[in-house]
């Protein structure tokens, strides 16, 4: 095995390079635009946390603590896992630093990393981001709405309105053991023809079968009894209420009856955002509601809702919408000389400053070979700097797209390219 094979990445881990990374960071930092209009403020919590959290947390029958974690000692003899998903994390670190002493409702992101030991496939990865949201203590419906519209408001944001919202109700601990009583009466009849998964989750977790995807299983649960028709007054009345508001907001969604997510700590609203356009993991964001989390991981009685979004999916469906983009420099500065190519260092600083993204050729090339390489880099404009232009206190400038070029101005410079930017893309973060 030659060292290149010998050192690749991972199976199911990948590098993120340009011009991808671009669109991440348009992602993230919508992300946190949007969220900080709603109140919620950003924490990092770390990437290992104790085995027991996530066990307690997630659920000790889910997929992901059964077989998906990454988990090892440490050199104290400490069982510890790579986190897999963050809402576990975000509880522990809001009952560890006491947030519940603050006032209600506390409203939390964070982005990075989870490791899952799934199957890898197209969407799916052993490593993968997530941008998350927690809002800790309220019961409202109303925090679920919000939080919806906020989801929406930054897909919008990003271009991506079309996706289509599902949403469900789980119930709680007073009607969910009903309504699995009422669901195994039904199912035990059909019990050996089910996925060996399936037939595990019907001891288990029983309610994970509604989604389970075999074509086998769909069939067999085909006219199971719908949870919504098994809900408490309590339950069912904060699942009406959502759905009255999101109409008035004007959020479109779906109910899916079968939609009963992956891990143990719902209550009440489950949604996933889902796209036409991602095969069959097809998820793009997904959440829900989970008022008995804190207290069970040791914490006050507070309730709570949240949602995480998979960035790589994300910047899947951007890097459809935007195959046309080409990723290179605004502005490519071709200086002919020694004294063009001062000046032309200087221009190129005053517009980085500005926020502008500026390659400089080589000055001692031709001005042919200069033009050959801001084409090969997919600049946008070239500036041309030489005697003549220097003299006259002027620059040429070529749109490469249109071939359209004209003269201005030096000392206008920086207004002229601030005025053309043509996407955001190219704006660097300026710190003010
Ligand atoms: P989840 O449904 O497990 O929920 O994951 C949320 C999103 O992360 C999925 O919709 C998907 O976009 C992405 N995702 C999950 N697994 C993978 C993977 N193996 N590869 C690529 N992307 C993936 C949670 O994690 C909950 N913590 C969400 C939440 C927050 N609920 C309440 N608050």
């Amino acid at each position: 095995m030659s060292g290149a094979e010998k050192y690749r990445a991972l199976k199911g881990m990948r590098d993120v390079l340009p011009p991808e990374i671009d669109l991440w960071h348009r992602v993230e930092q919508t992300a946190a635009a949007v969220f900080e209009t709603y109140g919620f403020r950003e924490i990092r919590t770390p990437i290992a946390e104790s085995t027991a959290l996530f066990t307690r947390g997630i659920g000790e029958g889910t997929d992901i603590v059964e077989k998906e974690m990454y988990t090892f000692e440490d050199k104290g003899g400490r069982s510890i896992s790579l986190r897999p998903e963050g809402t576990a994390s975000a509880v522990r670190c809001y009952i560890e630093n006491q947030l519940h002493t603050l006032p209600s409702p506390q409203k939390y992101y964070y982005s990075g990393p989870m490791f899952r030991y799934e199957r890898p496939q197209s969407g799916r990865f052993r490593q993968f981001y997530q941008i998350g949201v927690e809002a800790f203590g309220s019961a409202s419906p109303v925090l679920d709405a919000e939080l919806l519209s906020m989801l929406r408001q930054l897909l919008v944001r990003l271009g991506l309105p079309e996706l289509n919202v599902q949403i469900n109700s789980i119930g709680c601990e007073a009607c969910r053991p009903t309504y699995k009583k009422v669901l195994l009466e039904f199912l035990e009849g059909s019990r050996d023809g089910f996925c060996p998964d399936c037939q595990r989750r019907y001891m288990s977790n029983p309610l994970r079968i509604l989604d389970c995807k075999v074509e086998r299983c769909v069939g067999l649960r085909q006219g199971a009894p719908r949870i919504t028709d098994h809900l408490c007054e309590d339950c069912r009345t904060h699942f009406t209420t959502l759905q009255t508001l999101l109409s008035k907001l004007e959020i479109p969604f779906v109910v899916n009856h079968e939609m009963v997510r992956g891990l143990d700590y719902y209550t009440r609203t489950a949604f996933e955002v889902t796209s036409g356009n991602l095969g069959a993991q097809n998820a793009v964001a997904a959440g829900g509601r989970y008022d008995r989390l804190v207290k069970e991981c040791g914490g006050p009685d507070v309730p709570a809702v949240g949602f995480a979004l998979g960035m790589e999916r994300i910047a899947g469906l951007l890097k459809q919408l935007s195959s046309a983009e080409t990723g290179g420099p605004m502005v490519f500065i071709a200086a002919m000389g020694e004294y063009a190519l001062y000046e032309g260092l200087r221009i190129a600083e005053k517009l980085r400053s500005e926020g502008i993204w500026v390659e400089t050729g080589d000055s001692a090339a031709s001005l042919k070979s200069q033009m050959r390489k801001a084409d090969r880099l997919a600049s946008e404009y070239v500036v041309i700097l030489g005697e003549d232009e220097l003299t006259a206190g002027e620059f040429t400038w070529k749109r490469l797209k249109d071939g359209s070029d004209g003269r201005a101005p030096l000392a206008g410079i920086g207004p002229f390219f601030a005025e053309r930017m043509v996407s955001s893309r190219k704006r660097v973060n300026v710190v003010e």
